[in-house]
């Protein structure tokens, strides 16, 4: 990827990640799950604005920024937070870690759900700012963490939910180990996907499949069916769910 980058210092005009989005984006429930509420991109939204500015205060002026993907809902993780508020008993008074958080949205079902504590691990600093805002407009904390923790240890969490994050051959790379080291410390990994290229699929167990739109397949995206699995250890690989 080739940036032509300009001083953000000198321009003055980097967008205040919180400011922009309150003004920007508008606060809706989600279609598969009303009692959350998102800040959502429109039409007029203009994300490329906020987008353009990279984790250094650096504006990049390309045709790649990186994409926003904290400002939709997805497929994966639409179904894994209505898996999850239709069956609290999953996280109630257990620590929960929402792994590429994005909006938040499977971590505040969680907190929703009785989760007695959320973690929501995101890359992308102003996903880590939409999220904090959408907590606070569905009454609930989440903590965040802004890095890649995939190559650490496990973190100290009961529950770790990853919605819809096979959807990269190198991201899948990074998380596939991780989530088996999450597994040998004895955490319980529930991942939520629409059936992306690189889901793991020998590794899974389908524990609901519900019908939502694909945010992925654009926006007069069809309704499809997409699963909640249970994620397993590879010794006791079993035949593709479905
Ligand atoms: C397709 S979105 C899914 C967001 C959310 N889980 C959902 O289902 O609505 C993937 C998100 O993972 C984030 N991400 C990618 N790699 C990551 C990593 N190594 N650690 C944390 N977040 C990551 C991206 O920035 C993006 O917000």
């Amino acid at each position: 990827m080739s940036h032509c980058i300009a001083d953000a210092v000198d321009t003055g005009t980097r967008p205040d990640p919180a400011e922009f989005i309150r003004a920007n984006m508008r606060i809706a429930a989600v279609p598969a799950i009303p009692e959350i509420r998102l800040y959502t991109a429109h039409p007029g939204s203009g994300l490329r604005r906020l987008v353009e500015w990279n984790q250094h205060g650096i504006e990049e002026v390309g045709p790649e920024p990186e994409p926003p993907y904290w400002a939709y809902i997805w497929a994966g993780g639409a179904v894994l937070a209505r898996y999850i508020m239709d069956r609290p008993e999953t996280v109630a008074g257990r620590r929960v870690l929402d792994l590429g958080a994005g909006s938040g949205l499977v971590g505040i079902a969680a907190a929703k759900a009785g989760a007695s504590e959320v973690v929501a691990a995101e890359i992308d600093r102003n996903g880590v700012v939409a999220l904090g805002l959408n907590a606070t407009a569905n009454g609930v904390v989440i903590a965040t963490i802004g890095e890649d923790i995939t190559s650490g240890p496990p973190p100290p969490v009961d529950v770790m939910v990853v919605g819809d994050l096979f959807y990269a051959h190198d991201l899948a790379g990074r998380v596939l180990p991780f989530l088996d080291r999450c597994l040998g410390a004895g955490i319980a990994v529930l991942i939520g996907d629409p059936g992306r290229a690189y889901l793991p699929r020998s590794r899974l167990r389908l524990l609901a499949e519900y019908e939502v739109p694909d945010v992925g397949e654009g926006r007069n995206a069809a309704m499809k069916p997409s699963g909640v699995f249970s994620f397993g250890p590879a010794s006791c690989e079993s035949r593709p769910s479905r």
